[in-house]
């Protein structure tokens, strides 16, 4: 396995105005190392100019939790990749299960959103995760699978080595119930091996894939710690200070 670089990423979900944002953000600055791991806070789109200029001078990075999947046009409501570009977003959340849940994503719109991204130099965090009632039925895998491969379809491999998976099980989220390390790490490895099937070993060996539900201070480093599991989306932890233990988890 190649040394891939942690990502640590910070998902505001629909918290924190501007004020409160550059706030957050010069209060979390000195407690966030950013030597061994790449550090993203996605915050809400009104924040972005905030939390660009705050974290200007250091290591960290911006990142969207959405974004359309056309240029420009008639979208009423809708955020543009090329207006996240030209703001200095980095990255940007697609799919989130909040997104597909309360807002009818489907595969096919996070890969039209995968493919977009791309083309405006936006890293796309992509989500997959399947229901408790899909666990308990022993349909975890057979989601993941039929997750990845529709986000993934057309997308080539020199973009798909780019792109961060995050494994977020839909009943984990914000629910302080957390995937046993063996059960991320399990799906984990198995999101791992379909993209080693789509596109070879070596970008498998690349691609980096987060973990993300109900992440904390005491159980990032075990989580962390599992061979396919390169950091964590991270959902409420990410608004407090927290966040610096969770990045400094080593
Ligand atoms: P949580 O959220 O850490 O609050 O569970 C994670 C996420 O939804 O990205």
């Amino acid at each position: 396995m190649g040394e891939r670089r942690k990502i640590i990423a910070g998902n505001w979900k629909m918290n924190k105005t501007p004020k409160e944002a550059k706030a957050l953000i010069e209060t979390l600055i000195p407690l966030v190392k950013t030597d061994d791991a790449d550090v993203v806070f996605c915050v809400p789109f009104v924040d972005i100019p905030a939390a660009v200029e705050a974290v200007a001078g250091t290591n960290i990075q911006i990142g969207a939790q959405n974004m359309y999947f056309e240029d420009k046009g008639a979208f009423t409501g809708e955020i543009s990749p090329e207006m996240l570009w030209e703001l200095g977003v980095e990255y940007v959340i697609v799919g989130h299960s909040e997104r597909r849940q309360y807002f009818g994503e489907t595969d096919e719109d996070i890969n039209k959103k995968l493919l977009m991204a791309f083309e405006y130099d936006l890293i796309p965090i992509v989500c997959c995760g399947e229901t408790l009632e899909e666990r308990e039925a022993g349909n975890t895998l057979s989601r993941i699978k039929e997750q990845i491969l529709g986000a993934f379809d057309e997308v080539p491999e020199d973009l798909a080595v780019e792109t961060v998976i995050a494994y977020e099980p839909i009943w984990a989220i914000g629910t302080g119930k957390t995937a046993t390390s063996q059960q991320a790490e399990e799906v984990c490895g198995y999101i791992r091996q379909i993209i080693g099937e789509l596109y070879g070993e070596e970008t498998a060996a690349a691609i980096r894939i987060q973990y993300g539900g109900s992440v904390n201070a005491g159980n990032a480093a075990e989580l962390f710690a599992m061979p396919d599991i390169d950091g964590g989306l991270v959902g409420g932890a990410s608004l407090k200070e927290e966040f610096g233990q969770i990045v400094n988890y080593q």
